[in-house]
C-alpha cells in the first residue's frame, strides 16, 4: 500500500483498541521469567558452548605477537577465535571500526579473540591466559584539543550533516538588540541498556540461526552477510525480546559476530554476551559535544538571527552527532546558520543513542533561549511561544508542517504544572535548606517513517495472528501491533497473537529513531485492508460495505464469522506500507514542553528533582499507558544527561575508564519522585494511515534542558558543562 496522499477516515479512527490505554500483552512472559532472550535460547541451542571475548589493552597499534598456547591448554577450552583463523571478513555498512581487531588494532577494548569454554568460567578463566604483546602507536583522545583540526563532515548517511545557512546570519546577529553568545559541552554518554548485548549463533551446514538483542532485524541480516560473506537467504535474525537498546543494537556488534565465527570453528552452538565492563569501550558510545549558540533577538526576545555550530569527534570514517539539527526548524528568524565539524579521536566508536542529535542539541539550544528569555526580561514560557513558526523556517511557507502543537504544549504544559507560581528572579524561593526553582525547555524530534511489512491472518478458530519482524526494545510495539489488528478485524485484544522479531517475518521498519511505532502499525494496518478485502469477498459482500465488528464480517443484518471464513487452512494477506513523498512536502515532527522543579541544597549543592512535568503532541497516541511508560522514561534520561550521565576519558590512554553501572551513574526511581505527563489531542493525517508519529525519543529531547534551567531559577548559577554536577555548583 503507498502512503501518498493525507489520510481519510478509516478503521482506526473507530478508536475501539486503538488509542485505549491497555497492558502490555507480553507483560505477563516477561515478569514470569518466560519470555526467553538471545542469551538463554537453552530451547533452540540445548548443547551451546561458551565464548569470551578478549578486548584489546590497548587504544591504537598493532599485535606484534599473539601466543595461544596457554589458553588453549586450559580446562575446557574448545576452541579460539582470532584474526589469524577467523577468515576474510567484509566490513557492514554501519560498523567504524571492524567488530574483529588484529593485527590492526582501532580502540580500547576491540575484540581480538574469542575464547570458547565448555562453561562460561572456564572461558572467562582461559581468555586471561592469551598472551598479546603489542607494538602501540599514538592516538587522539581529547576533543577539545582536536577542536581546531576538526572538518566539515561527508554528506548524508549516519552522522552528515550539511551545513545551512539562510540570510545574513553573521550581519543580522551583529545588528541585534539582545545577543547570546555562549559555548556548551556534553560528554560521552553509553547507553545502559539493561540487558547487554547477547547472541546465541548455530549453523546448520551453511545456513546460520542468530539468536541475537537486536533493534533493526533486516538490516542486520544484510550486516551478518556482508560481513561474513555469506547469501542473506542463509542467515536468520531472532529475536522476539530484547532488554533495551536505547540505539546500541541497532545493528551488528562484536557479540554476533563472534559467535557466529566461534559456533563454525567448533562445530557446535556458541553463545556470546559482552560483559558489562566490556560494553562503554567494545561497543558504541554517544560522542561528547562543544557546542556554540549565538542567537540575536529584538528586545521582545522576537529571534531575527539564530546560529548552532557542533564539534564532535569520531574514529576515521565515523560520524559526526548531529546536534544542530533541531536549530535548523525549531524557531523562527530570518537569518540563520548550523554547522557540525567532526574531529578524527582514536576513542571507541561513536553512534546513534537514545535521539542521536536533539536529545545533546537541545542541552544546548534550550538553555540559550532560556538565557534570551532572562537578558530580555520574558517569560521563557512566552518566549518559546513568540518564536513559535508552523512552517520549516530555511524553506519558508511553502513547507508547512503537517502538525505542530508546540504552543498548546506549552501553554497546556504550564498550566498543569503551575508555572505561573514560579519566582522569574533566581535564587528567590525557599523551602528550609533547599533553594527551588522551576525551569522549561521545548521538546522538539524528528518523525521519520520508513517502509514496514506485515503479515496477517485468521485462523480457524477466529484467532487474528499477526507476523513482522519488527522489535519490541521493551517499547511496547507488541501491544500496539495487537491493537492495530484488532481494530482493523473487529476483534479484541485478547483474540490476537503477535509474534514479532524474526527475519523470517516480512520486513519491517524496525526499532530506531522513534520511526517504529508509527511505521510497523502503518505495515499492519496496509496488511490488514488486505485480509479484510479476501475475507469480504469470501463472505460474499462488497467491501465498501463490509464491517468487521464482534468477530464477525457484517453487510446490513447478515453476518458471517471470521473463523468460519478463515476455514481449516486460515486465510492470510501480506502487504506492507510504502511512503511517498508527504514527509518531503510537509514537515515531520513531534513537539512537547517539559517543565521541572528542583531544590538545590544551600550548603552542599545537592541537587533533588521534586518534580518533572510535560506536555507532548505526537499524532495519535496509540496506547496511552504504555506511550506515558516511553515518555517518562525519556525523561528519566533527560534528567540523567542534565545531572548523572557522563563516560570520563582517560586522555593518556584511550578509553572510558567508568565502565560499569556503578561508576556510570543514571537516575533512579527515587531520584525523581513525580512524574507527569500530558498527551496534546492531535491527529497527524499526513504520516500515515494510524494519524500517529512517534513518541519513544521525544521525551529525552529537552528534558535536561529543563532541570538545567531549573537549576538556573533555584540558584541564580548558569552551568553550560553538562553534567552539572555538584563540584560545578560550589
Ligand atoms: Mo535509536 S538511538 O535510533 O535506537
Amino acid at each position: 500500500m503507498k502512503f501518498d496522499t493525507p489520510a481519510t477516515t478509516n478503521p482506526i479512527d473507530k478508536g475501539r483498541v486503538v488509542g485505549v490505554a491497555h497492558d502490555r500483552i507480553d507483560g505477563p512472559a516477561k515478569v514470569t521469567g518466560s519470555a526467553p532472550y538471545a542469551y538463554e535460547r537453552h530451547d533452540a541451542a540445548p548443547n551451546a558452548a561458551y565464548g569470551w571475548i578478549v578486548g584489546s589493552a590497548i587504544a591504537k597499534g598493532t599485535i606484534a605477537a599473539l601466543d595461544l598456547r596457554a589458553a588453549e591448554a586450559a580446562p575446557g577450552v574448545l576452541g579460539i577465535v582470532t584474526h589469524a583463523n577467523a577468515g576474510k571478513l567484509g566490513k557492514g555498512n554501519y560498523n567504524t571500526a571492524p567488530l574483529l581487531g588484529g593485527p590492526a588494532i582501532m580502540h580500547y577494548d576491540q575484540a581480538l579473540a574469542l575464547v570458547i569454554a565448555d562453561t562460561l568460567e572456564n572461558a572467562r578463566a582461559a581468555a586471561k591466559l592469551v598472551r598479546i604483546d603489542y607494538a602501540p602507536q599514538d592516538g587522539k583522545f581529547d576533543l577539545a584539543a582536536e577542536q581546531g583540526n576538526a572538518v566539515k563532515p561527508p554528506d548524508g548517511g549516519f552522522g552528515g550533516a550539511a551545513d545551512s545557512a539562510v540570510g545574513d546570519f553573521d550581519g543580522a546577529f551583529a545588528k541585534a538588540a539582545v545577543r547570546i553568545d555562549q559555548r556548551y559541552t556534553t560528554p560521552d554518554h553509553s547507553h545502559a541498556m539493561l540487558e547487554p548485548h547477547a547472541t546465541t549463533a548455530a549453523w546448520n551446514g551453511d545456513k546460520l540461526t542468530l539468536w541475537t538483542a537486536n533493534q533493526m532485524i533486516a538490516w542486520s541480516v544484510g550486516e551478518v552477510a556482508k560481513t561474513l560473506g555469506i547469501p542473506k537467504a542463509n542467515i536468520r535474525l531472532v529475536a522476539p525480546y530484547i532488554g533495551g537498546g536505547f540505539g546500541a543494537k541497532l545493528w551488528l556488534r562484536a557479540d554476533a559476530l563472534l559467535a557466529a565465527l566461534g559456533a563454525r570453528q567448533i562445530g557446535r552452538p556458541v553463545k556470546v554476551a559482552i560483559a558489562r565492563n566490556q560494553i562503554p569501550n567494545n561497543t558504541t558510545h554517544r560522542p561528547a559535544t562543544i557546542q556554540r549558540i549565538r542567537i540575536g533577538a529584538d528586545k521582545n526576545g522576537v529571534i531575527d538571527a539564530i546560529g548552532h555550530e557542533v564539534w564532535s569527534g569520531d574514529l576515521p570514517g565515523g560520524g559526526t552527532e548531529t546536534a544542530a539539527m533541531q536549530t535548523r526548524l525549531l524557531y523562527g528568524g530570518a537569518h540563520r546558520m548550523t554547522a557540525h565539524r567532526l574531529a578524527t579521536l582514536d576513542l571507541p566508536e561513536g553512534n546513534a543513542m537514545r535521539a542521536p542529535g536533539e536529545a545533546v542539541g537541545l542541552l544546548a539550544l534550550e538553555v540559550a533561549m532560556d538565557e534570551l528569555a532572562e537578558a530580555c526580561g520574558v517569560d521563557p514560557v512566552e518566549l518559546r511561544i513568540r518564536n513559535d513558526v508552523q512552517y520549516d523556517p530555511e524553506a519558508g511557507t511553502q513547507r508547512p508542517y503537517s502538525s505542530r502543537k508546540l504552543v498548546e504544549c506549552l501553554r497546556a504544559g504550564a498550566d498543569r504544572f503551575g508555572w505561573a507560581k514560579r519566582n522569574p528572579k533566581p535564587g528567590k524561593v525557599r523551602d528550609g535548606r533547599w533553594l527551588v526553582g522551576m525551569g522549561v525547555a521545548s521538546a522538539f524530534r524528528n518523525n521519520l517513517v520508513g517502509k514496514s511489512g506485515a503479515r496477517i491472518g485468521v485462523d480457524g478458530a477466529g484467532k487474528v495472528i499477526v507476523e513482522t519482524d519488527m522489535t519490541d526494545i521493551g517499547t511496547g510495539s507488541y501491544t500496539i501491533i495487537g491493537q492495530t489488528a484488532a481494530e482493523m478485524l473487529g476483534v479484541s485484544l485478547d483474540d490476537v497473537i503477535v509474534r514479532l522479531g524474526d527475519s523470517r517475518f516480512p520486513a519491517s521498519a524496525g526499532s530506531g529513531g522513534q520511526w517504529g511505532a508509527n511505521s510497523s502499525t502503518a505495515g499492519v494496518y496496509a496488511a490488514a485492508m488486505a485480509l479484510r478485502a479476501k475475507l469480504a469477498e469470501k463472505a460474499g459482500y462488497p467491501i465498501d460495505q463490509a464491517q468487521f465488528d464482534d468477530g464477525l464480517v457484517k453487510l446490513g443484518n447478515q453476518s458471517q464469522t471470521l473463523a468460519a471464513l478463515a476455514g481449516r487452512e486460515g486465510l492470510w494477506a501480506e502487504d506492507s506500507i510504502e511512503f511517498g513523498d508527504l514527509d518531503k512536502r510537509y514537515v515531520q515532527a513531534t513537539f512537547g514542553a517539559h517543565f521541572c522543579e528542583v531544590g538545590v541544597d544551600i550548603d552542599t549543592a545537592e541537587v533533588r528533582i521534586r518534580r518533572m512535568g510535560g506536555a507532548f503532541a505526537a499524532g495519535r497516541i496509540l496506547n496511552p499507558k504504555s506511550a506515558r511508560s516511553q515518555v517518562i522514561g525519556a525523561m528519566t534520561m533527560g534528567a540523567g544527561s542534565a545531572l548523572m550521565e557522563a563516560l570520563e576519558v582517560d586522555t593518556r590512554f584511550g578509553l572510558f575508564i567508568n565502565h560499569d553501572m556503578a561508576e556510570y551513574a543514571v537516575p533512579v526511581h527515587a531520584d525523581i519522585p513525580e512524574q507527569d505527563v500530558l498527551f496534546i489531542d492531535e491527529l497527524d493525517d499526513k504520516s500515515s494511515p494510524m494519524k500517529a508519529k512517534g513518541v519513544g525519543e521525544l521525551g529525552i529531547c529537552g528534558a535536561g534542558a529543563a532541570v538545567a534551567n531549573a537549576i538556573y531559577n533555584a540558584t541564580g548559577l548558569r552551568l553550560r558543562d553538562y553534567p552539572l554536577t555538584i563540584d560545578k555548583l560550589l
